[in-house]
């Protein structure tokens, strides 16, 4: 009997690329929505996918769509509402747009995290693996000197506040995606590390269809990894592409094919070297 993945963000990047690996691995795969009818929604169960209607706004919506599930995938769009606000918002200062996107994105989480909680506690909850895609809190590890990274805090806090629901914390791990590389094409073509920043610095590039990849690492390893999601062609990529930028690898990124399970990474190497 396959088991069952429901994955926020289906028609997504990360969430469309988890729905699709773990549907070649032979999942059922339950991918949430805000709408189950839409093009995008029929295209996906087209594939096989089966939609189904949440909204990350309302956690009544979203128990039903994690109940029986095996493992869920939780992602959620900061940049959504950041850019939806930014034309009001930075009229009043430069951190407001980003402090509006900080609330929407952690209590979206909270909903996410409470309801993942809920359904754990029901009789019969089948729930082997919560993986939060995540990122590490930016103001923590430059100890304090980056203030308005508000894209990586939003999800680092929500992490603290998951590692309190102590029984969901058993069941979780953590992946925390590198740089897409295709930001390089959005922005442009040009991607480099703000000056003075040492040569060394590491960028983890990762392709964002490698995300079900990192997904399955983790539901098949021990709970509570803490992974740095990099693809080797990422790098590649970035510096075959960038112009003006001095990039830097270190050697304690982790690589897919590096790893039998899932190797444990400090987030602080995230930061190595970025000043
Ligand atoms: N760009 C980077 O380099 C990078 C690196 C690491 C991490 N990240 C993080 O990645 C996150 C975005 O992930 P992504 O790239 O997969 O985003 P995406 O491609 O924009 O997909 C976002 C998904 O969120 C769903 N969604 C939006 N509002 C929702 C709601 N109220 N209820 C339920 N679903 C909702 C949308 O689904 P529907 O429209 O179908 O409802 C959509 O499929 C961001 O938070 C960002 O900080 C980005």
């Amino acid at each position: 009997m396959p088991k069952t993945i429901a994955a926020l963000g289906v028609a997504g990047t990360q969430g469309g690329s988890v729905a699709s690996h773990f549907l070649s691995l032979g999942w059922n795969v339950r991918g949430i929505s805000r709408s189950s009818t839409s093009s995008s929604a029929e295209a996906l169960k087209a594939k096989g996918i089966d939609v189904v209607q949440a909204d990350v706004d309302d956690p009544q919506t979203l128990i039903p769509a994690f109940r029986g599930a095996h493992v869920i995938f939780a992602v959620t769009d900061f940049w959504a509402p950041y850019f939806a606000a930014f034309e009001e918002k930075s009229k009043i200062s430069d951190r407001e747009t980003g402090e509006y996107a900080y609330a929407i994105e952690v209590h979206r989480r909270k909903n996410i995290v409470d309801a993942a909680d809920v359904m754990l506690k029901e009789e019969g909850s089948k729930l082997e693996r919560f993986v939060s895609s995540t990122l590490p809190g930016f103001k923590e590890q430059s100890k304090g000197k980056h203030t308005y990274a508000y894209h990586f805090d939003s999800k680092a806090d929500i992490t603290s506040y998951l590692k309190e629901k102590n029984e969901l914390w058993e069941k979780s791990s953590l992946l925390n995606m590198g740089f897409y590389a295709d930001n390089i094409i959005w922005y442009g073509g040009f991607m480099g590390a703000a000056k003075p920043c040492e040569p060394t610095a590491v960028h983890p590039f990762v392709i964002p269809g490698d995300t079900g990849l990192f997904v399955s690492l983790l539901v098949n390893s021990p709970p509570k990894q803490d992974l740095l999601g990099v693809s080797e062609i990422g790098r590649e990529v970035a510096e075959s592409t960038a112009t003006s930028a001095e990039f830097g690898w270190g050697d304690k990124l982790i690589l897919p094919w590096q790893t039998s399970g899932v190797a444990s990474l400090s987030v602080a190497n995230y930061f190595l070297g970025i000043c």
